[in-house]
């Protein structure tokens, strides 16, 4: 029987991760340009973490998350609540009263697979704590648009506020009024959630309960003054930033533990699964899981999305995953000892070398070293090694010069690595 990846698990092969790496490369670096610091977090966690932070009525805890009953342990469906765990259970508070953390890695969901959506995908995730100020809002997302903008993928950004403790009961309250209205004409999953999780209604994806909620009451129009000023705020605060966005008022999130801002950046190709990343504020989750009493903001970016949507996508699928400084062809068993000795001091003077231990011929070599992209050749054969001269040949316009050997490995690697330099 053949073994097969399970539904909703990928591999990412050697071409596609030149594409991964990239986007790890310009997010770290934006990340560090914002002050984050990295921190690594286990995979599994208690599964009452999840339960207590993203909420016992969402459908993440509710349905999706892969739990190991008997040891009361589950993969995470997110990172937010280890982050913030990590965060309690080291007192990182104590190191700096703002800290800027950020995490990548794979996240567990049991999703139904579709295009943008798998079981194990993986997040950029970044979160902001111990600050309450809307600037900080702005300058969260602010970091979020120029992550995507320097992969060069095209996103439009909507924010809403979901209000606080003190207003959101009203509007719920509301809601759930209105909705009943309706409640034979929605769909089976929104009548359930009306009495379960009523803001999940307004971000049904069936049309018809689209319609019904088009003039359900706002909840722009329930904030209270703080929120209210706090929201005017960060829209102020992007604006200043250049960062262009709009309100939607109908974006409510997945998980319980937002208060206040919410955002997602939209992608219009990525179709069912539009969203690219979206966060928000979480004030009040901190202490509800035993920690001090501080805000926090943050976002996730999902990178099987920013793949998808990355045009070097298919470019990079193809082109090797390192570009090699020198591809050493071997001739003959003294020519290949001597090869293997000086391709290991190559690397150890800093060059991408490769050499082939079968004894092919030099024309299947060469051919190798061209589906290695290499920069040049150095070909050494028993004959080379007696003369004291190999041949170097330029790879890209195929000119040969003589490279003399003096069977002092390190030596003729020190050369070698003035006269061609290595490649980052
Ligand atoms: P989320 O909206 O559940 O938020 O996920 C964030 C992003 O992860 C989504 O916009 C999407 O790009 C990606 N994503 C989610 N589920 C899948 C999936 N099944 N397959 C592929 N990609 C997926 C959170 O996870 C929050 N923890 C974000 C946050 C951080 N809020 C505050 N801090």
């Amino acid at each position: 029987m053949k073994i097969q990846a399970i539904q909703g698990f990928k591999d990412i092969l050697p071409g596609e991760s030149v594409c991964w790496q990239h986007i790890e490369r310009i997010a770290r670096d934006v990340f560090h340009r914002f002050g984050f610091s990295e921190i690594r977090l286990p995979m599994m966690e208690e599964t009452e973490l999840f339960a207590r932070s993203i909420g016992q009525a969402t459908d993440i805890v509710e349905k999706e998350m892969y739990t190991f009953a008997d040891k009361g342990i589950t993969l995470r469906p997110e990172a937010t609540a280890s982050l913030l765990r990590a965060f309690i259970e080291h007192s990182l508070h104590l190191l700096q009263p703002v800290q800027k953390l950020y995490t990548i890695g794979p996240m567990f969901r049991h999703e139904r697979p579709q295009k943008g959506r798998l079981r194990q995908f993986h997040q950029l995730d970044a979160e902001i704590i111990g600050a309450e100020e809307p600037e900080v809002d702005a300058e969260l997302i602010a970091m979020a648009d120029m992550i995507v903008a320097e992969l060069g993928i095209r996103t439009s950004l909507e924010i809403n506020s979901l209000g606080c403790p003190v207003c959101r009961p009203a509007f719920r309250q509301q809601l759930v009024a209105y909705l009943r209205r309706y409640t034979n004409e929605l769909c089976p999953d929104c009548r359930r959630r009306t009495g379960s999780n009523p803001l999940r209604v307004l971000d049904c994806k069936n049309p018809n309960c689209r319609k019904l909620v088009a003039d359900s009451p706002s909840i722009l129009d329930f904030l209270c003054p703080d929120c209210g000023s706090h929201f005017e705020a960060v829209g102020r605060s992007l604006e200043r930033l250049e960062v262009d966005f709009t309100v939607n008022r109908f974006m409510v999130r997945g998980l319980d533990y937002y208060t206040r801002t919410t955002f997602e950046f939209i992608a219009a190709d990525l179709g069912a699964q539009s969203a690219v990343g979206a966060g928000g504020r979480y004030d009040g989750l901190i202490e509800q899981l035993g920690g001090p009493p501080l805000s926090g903001i943050g976002f996730a970016l999902g990178m099987e999305r920013l793949v998808l949507l990355m045009q070097q996508r298919i470019t990079a699928r193809f082109a090797p995953p390192v570009r090699l400084d020198v591809f050493v062809a071997a001739l003959g068993r003294e020519a290949a000892g001597h090869s293997q000795v000086l391709v290991h001091h190559l690397r150890r003077q800093g060059l991408k070398a490769a050499m082939d231990h079968g004894g092919r011929s030099l024309k299947a070599q060469l051919k190798q070293a061209g589906r290695f992209d290499a920069r040049y050749a150095l070909i050494i054969g028993d004959n080379e090694l007696e003369r004291k001269s190999a041949v170097l040949r330029n790879m890209t316009d195929q000119q040969q010069t003589p490279f003399p050997l003096n069977l002092d490995a390190a030596e003729e690697s020190r050369r070698l690595a003035l006269l061609i330099q290595p490649t980052d």
